[in-house]
């Protein structure tokens, strides 16, 4: 039986960095509210005219894990893209980067799963790696938010929390059992699907309806969150999972080597930390420079965090995820 393990990591952010203190000249905000609330400090945006794009930034991270990898572009038998700040409406991000990158006509998959997609994306290249169908699957998060959200006073309490940037992840193919993606655990709840959204424009919500509506309050285009019910869910639904995650491997939380939280809000990471007691250097936690990056969140902690040597072989990594959908997951890999 196959299994599939994590061989190289990569990332990118905008060199554009924005403080509370730049967005507090564009709405009524403030600094002490939003690292009170929120633990952000500084996050990154595109310039315009930087020649970033959410397929160019995943672009920039994929390059960079085959590297590390050492696997070439020719050598990935599969390309998946989680974002919910794609380029375009269709087609997806993923057929961008292969044409971007030069790959061969292998298969390009987007996933639409917001802050959960990279664990949805994990979850989908291992199964494909376990067959024996796929050897090498190239798995982007990438996010381009600062493109569309709301930056008047109207938006402060969605527009402060996101950032922009990418993560990739390389995984392939290893016989070594026991290593690599030990688990994923994958969960939904669509009944929630509004409460963290972007309505419009879609199919039932097309341009001119919008136009002609001209609507000063709920507006489609920007994205709502009703934040303390997701917060609510999320700290529920990370501990499940998390929880999940570990008995499936006949784990406890003391085995955790290292858990990377999606950067949903760094109060959310602390009370799981507090929940499950684990240590500051057991939790790693970056949304303090880079905002919620939402696909792209997982990746970019989890290089990071190998960069700084905190992830090492052997280590058992928990990755856990909420977001929009509602959606949820956890991986559990041994480095
Ligand atoms: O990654 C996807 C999953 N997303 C999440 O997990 C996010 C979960 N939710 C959250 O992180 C929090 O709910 C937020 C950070 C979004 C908001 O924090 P909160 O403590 O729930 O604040 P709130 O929305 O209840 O707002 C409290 C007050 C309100 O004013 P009043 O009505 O009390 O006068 C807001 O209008 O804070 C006000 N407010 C702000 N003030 C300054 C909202 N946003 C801001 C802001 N700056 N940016």
């Amino acid at each position: 039986m196959y299994t599939s393990r994590i061989a190289g990591m990569g990332k990118y952010v905008p060199e554009n960095v924005v403080t509370n203190d730049d967005l507090s000249k564009l709405m009524d905000t403030n600094d002490a509210w939003i690292q009170e609330r929120t633990g952000i400090k500084e996050r990154r945006h595109i310039k315009k005219g930087d020649g970033n794009s959410t397929a160019v930034m995943g672009v920039k991270a994929a390059e960079i894990a085959l590297d590390r990898a050492g696997i070439s572009k020719d050598e990935i038998d599969l390309i998946i893209f989680a974002t919910l700040s794609p380029d375009y409406y269709f087609p997806g991000c993923g057929v961008q980067v292969q044409d971007m990158m030069g790959i061969h006509t292998c298969p390009a998959l987007d996933i639409r799963n917001q802050c959960s997609g990279f664990i949805y994306g994990i979850s989908v290249a291992d199964q494909f790696i376990k067959t024996g169908m796929y050897k090498n699957v190239l798995l982007i998060g990438s996010e381009n938010h600062s493109g569309g959200l709301d930056f008047s006073t109207r938006g402060r309490g969605v527009t402060v929390i996101f950032g922009d940037g990418a993560g990739a992840a390389v995984l392939t193919r290893s016989e070594q059992e026991g290593h690599g993606v030990l688990s994923t655990h994958l969960h939904s709840e669509g009944k929630h699907a509004l409460e963290l959204s972007l309505k419009g424009p879609s199919t039932n919500h097309w341009v001119p309806q919008i136009i002609e509506e001209n609507p000063q309050e709920d507006i489609p285009y920007y994205p709502y969150m009703n934040g303390q019910f997701v917060f609510k869910n999320a700290v529920v639904r990370f501990s499940e999972v998390i929880m999940e995650g570990l008995k499936t491997n006949g784990l406890d939380v003391n085995d955790i080597d290292m858990l990377v939280p999606h950067q949903a809000n760094l109060r959310i990471s602390q009370f799981i930390q507090k929940k499950f007691q684990l240590s500051d250097d057991k939790v790693y936690n970056n949304i303090q420079r880079y905002g919620n990056t939402t696909a792209a969140s997982i990746p970019i902690a989890l290089c990071e965090a190998w960069e700084e040597g905190k992830v090492k072989e052997g280590d058992t990594v928990v990755l856990a995820a909420f977001g929009s959908g509602f959606t949820w997951g956890s991986a559990v890999i041994k480095w």
